[in-house]
C-alpha cells in the first residue's frame, strides 16, 4: 500500500473519455477540480461529451495509430501546461470466432484491437512518461478487465489484450517502484459495467459512475489494485478455483 493521493489540480489525460467509463472517470476528476483532456476517434462522441461536460477539453484522436499519439501528448501538455495523469481507458471489443471467420477478417480485427487496446497503450505511456516525471506527484491508470483473469470464448482477442494489460501494468509499476519514481501505477479491472460495449448484456451490475467514484476513492487511499463491484469475488474465484471459472468462461 502506498501514501494516500491527492486527487485536485492534477492534469489528467483520459483516452476514450468521450463515452462509457472514460467520461464517468473525466467527470468525476473535473469535479475534484482538475484539469481533464478527453480523446476519442468520433466527432460526434466528441461533440456529445462535450455537451455533458463543458469544462472538458477534447481532442480527436485514435489511440491505435502511432501517428496519432505523439499530437496528442504534444496538444494536451501544451493545452494543460503538462500532465500528471495518464488514464490508459480506450479500447474495442470484437466479437470473434476464428474457426468461421475468413483469416483476412480476423487479421484486419486483430489490427484494430490489438493496436487500440495495447500498442496504442505502451506507446502513449512511453511518450507521456517524460511529462510525467515532470509532475511532482503523477499516476498512470491501465484499464484491464476481469477477462485478463479468465478470458471468455467468445472475444479471444480483447481478452487476450487485456490480458497483457494487466501484465504490461504489472512491469511498468515495478520498474518505476525500482527506480524511485513519484509515477503511482494503477490498474483498474472492471467488472460487467453499463455501457455502448456491454449494450445488450447488461445483468443489473455497475454504472461507470459508481466505477469512477470507486476508481477516485481507490487512487486517493492509495491502492494500486482496484477492482469495483464483482471484480472482487471474481479476483478470488480466478485465485482459489480456477477450474470451476474456466469452466463458465467457456461458455461465455
Ligand atoms: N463495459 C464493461 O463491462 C467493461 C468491463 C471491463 C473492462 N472494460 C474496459 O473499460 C474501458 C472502457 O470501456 P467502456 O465500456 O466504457 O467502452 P465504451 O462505452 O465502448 O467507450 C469506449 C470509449 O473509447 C473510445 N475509443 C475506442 N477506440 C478508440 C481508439 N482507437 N482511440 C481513441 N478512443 C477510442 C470510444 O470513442 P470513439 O468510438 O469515438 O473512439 C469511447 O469514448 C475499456 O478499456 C474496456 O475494455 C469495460
Amino acid at each position: 500500500m502506498k501514501p494516500r493521493m491527492t486527487l485536485s489540480d492534477h492534469r489528467v489525460l483520459v483516452t476514450g473519455g468521450t463515452a462509457g467509463i472514460g467520461l464517468a472517470l473525466a467527470r468525476a476528476f473535473l469535479a475534484r477540480g482538475n484539469r481533464v483532456v478527453v480523446c476519442s476517434r468520433s466527432a460526434e462522441r466528441i461533440a456529445a461529451a462535450r455537451q455533458t461536460a463543458p469544462d472538458l477539453v477534447t481532442l480527436q484522436a485514435d489511440v491505435g495509430r502511432s501517428a496519432d499519439l505523439e499530437r496528442l501528448v504534444r496538444d494536451v501538455t501544451h493545452r494543460l501546461g503538462g500532465l500528471s495523469i495518464l488514464v490508459n481507458n480506450a479500447a474495442v471489443q470484437f466479437p470473434l470466432r476464428l474457426p468461421e471467420t475468413p483469416a483476412a477478417e480476423v487479421v484486419r480485427l486483430a489490427d484494430q484491437e490489438v493496436g487500440a487496446n495495447l500498442t496504442g497503450l505502451i506507446q502513449l505511456t512511453a511518450l507521456a512518461l517524460p511529462a510525467l516525471r515532470a509532475a511532482p506527484e503523477a499516476a498512470i491508470v491501465n484499464v484491464s478487465s476481469v477477462l485478463a483473469l479468465a478470458p471468455k470464448a467468445s472475444a479471444p482477442v480483447y481478452c487476450a489484450t487485456k490480458a497483457a494489460v494487466r501484465s504490461f501494468t504489472q512491469a511498468l509499476r515495478f520498474q518505476l517502484e525500482n527506480a524511485d519514481s513519484q509515477i503511482r501505477v494503477f490498474e483498474l479491472m472492471p467488472p460487467l459495467v453499463d455501457t455502448d460495449m456491454t449494450r445488450g448484456r447488461w445483468r443489473g451490475e455497475l454504472t461507470p459512475e459508481q466505477v469512477a467514484a470507486f476508481t477516485l476513492d481507490g487512487m486517493a487511499a492509495g491502492r494500486l489494485e482496484l477492482r469495483p463491484g464483482l471484480a472482487r469475488p471474481f479476483y478470488w474465484l480466478h485465485r482459489l478455483v480456477p477450474g470451476a471459472l474456466a469452466r463458465r468462461m467457456r461458455r461465455a
